[in-house]
């Protein structure tokens, strides 16, 4: 009889797809590595195996265990396949940002799932990843699998995604295309690909809105911004991003991720969600410079199937000016300035001093400042003349908070008003403020709308 023992074995060892079609025009080879073709459909089988089976060794994990993590979805299904074989319960934190088809799927496979909202900074007790680990801590008998900073994930890609690409590509591949959520996959598949040839590319494709392209190029933690591609980009540095093995990165906006995968599934049959259509953005864009010899490999991170609700469904598409036909709106200004290279929005804190202030205006070059208080709710502005006048008045006033000085706040636009809105808004005032998913995410002067025109 020709069987394998159990699901697991199907773990790994995916296929490598030429692509044909979306690349005409274009010279060097390009081929998918098809990592939708693990049994839960996505490239963290790897690593929902990997992480059980090392806590199991290190004596973590125990028969009747419970298995915590912080995930949004894939993950989650990569640990339930295991734990469903080896006999595990799970229970799982995911933000409201994951679609309900992931969500269902954890169900499925008997596990339990919080969902918590996504507008959580980091340092906030509610942020998913805090949830998790204080659920464990509350849980005997339970590991948190941590995928942001457990090394069982990226080893599991140095083990075996980067051998088996290697060993695809006869040791020809010249370029690898990532994207970059826990890092696991680049960090792990980048280093053994570096270290058989140090000359091969590792590229990351990262969301616009997230940190990574920005921290990788300055060394300096801004805040991420929202965006709608899931899995992928992160408002904070997991410790499983190894930039070291990262030649670059490439910030990709929504709407061209989910362009891009559409294409994948319409015209090369590969039927792929969001953070897999970031990553083929990069792969047409930095093809265009490279040659014959070149070849690409990228990851098909996860199946479309898990998108249906969202990157497949015209209405969520066009609800969320995800179209091309549509007209634009003040979320794509915003894009417009990240596009060029503007870091995320700069403002002060109510309390921060009117030195402070003035030292950001100067370093940044800005004539106009938000003031946030500890919410990140916006109170009011400081405009660079008014602030320099009333210190030409009373100097004194230097160490003073901004807030006994500052202005009315800039009037708060919803990233979708459109562009006539803005424009009146902007005769009125010199800057407007942009609110994205409730939270403040950038400003826009006259300046800015006269650049997008
Ligand atoms: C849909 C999707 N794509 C890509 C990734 C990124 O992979 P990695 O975490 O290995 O960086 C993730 C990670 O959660 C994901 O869920």
């Amino acid at each position: 009889m020709e069987y394998k023992d159990t699901i697991l074995d199907l773990i790994g060892n995916t296929p490598l797809i030429k692509i044909n079609k979306i690349n005409k025009g274009l010279r060097p080879q390009i081929f998918a590595k098809l990592e939708s073709a693990n049994p839960g459909g996505s490239v963290k089988d790897r690593i929902g195996y990997s992480m059980i089976v090392d806590a199991e060794k290190k004596g973590t994990l125990k028969p009747g265990g419970t298995i915590i993590e912080a995930t949004s979805g894939n993950t989650g299904i990569g640990l339930a396949i295991t734990a469903a074989v080896k006999g595990y319960r799970c229970l799982f934190v995911c933000t409201d940002k994951v679609s309900s088809e992931k969500i269902n799927y954890l169900k499925a496979f008997g596990a339990d799932v919080i969902v918590v909202p996504n507008t959580y900074e980091p340092d906030h007790p509610e942020y998913y990843v805090n949830v998790a680990r204080r659920i464990h801590e509350e849980t005997p008998n339970s590991v948190f699998a941590y995928q942001y900073g457990n090394p069982s994930n990226p080893e599991m890609h140095y083990r075996t995604t980067g051998p088996e690409i290697w060993r695809q590509t006869k040791g020809k591949i010249t370029h690898f295309v990532s994207s970059i959520g826990t890092g696991g996959t680049i960090s792990g598949t980048g280093r053994f690909l570096k270290e058989k040839n140090p000359n091969i590319q590792v590229i990351g494709a990262d969301p616009i809105g997230s940190i990574f392209k920005h921290y990788k190029e300055t060394g300096e933690i801004i805040k991420g911004t929202p965006y709608l591609v899931e899995g992928i980009g992160q408002d904070c540095l997991p410790a499983n991003v190894h930039f070291q093995y990262i030649d670059k990165i490439i910030n990709i906006s929504d709407k061209d991720s989910f362009a891009a995968a559409r294409r994948l599934t319409k015209e090369e049959g590969i039927f792929c969600g969001g953070s897999t259509g970031t990553i083929v953005h990069v792969v047409l864009e930095i093809a265009k410079n490279l040659t014959e010899n070149d070849v690409i490999v990228f990851i098909v991170c996860d199946t479309g199937e898990r998108y249906l609700s969202k990157v497949y469904n015209e209405a969520w598409l066009q609800m969320n000016r995800m179209l091309d036909t549509e007209v634009k709106v003040l979320g794509d200004i915003s894009y417009n300035k990240k596009r060029k290279g503007f870091g995320g929005m700069v403002y002060v804190h109510d309390n921060a001093t009117i030195r402070q202030a003035l030292k950001i205006m100067s370093s940044k070059g800005f004539t106009y400042l938000p003031v946030l208080n500890g919410s990140l709710k916006p109170v009011g502005s400081l405009r660079e003349g008014h602030v320099l006048s009333r210190m030409l008045d009373d100097p004194k006033m230097l160490d003073a908070p901004v807030k006994e000085i500052m202005e009315e706040s800039f009037r708060v636009l919803d990233a979708k008003s459109s562009i006539a809105e803005v424009r009146n808004a902007l005769k009125e005032a010199p800057a407007v403020l942009v609110s994205n998913f409730g939270r403040i995410t950038d400003i826009i002067t006259r300046y800015d709308l006269i650049d997008f025109e």
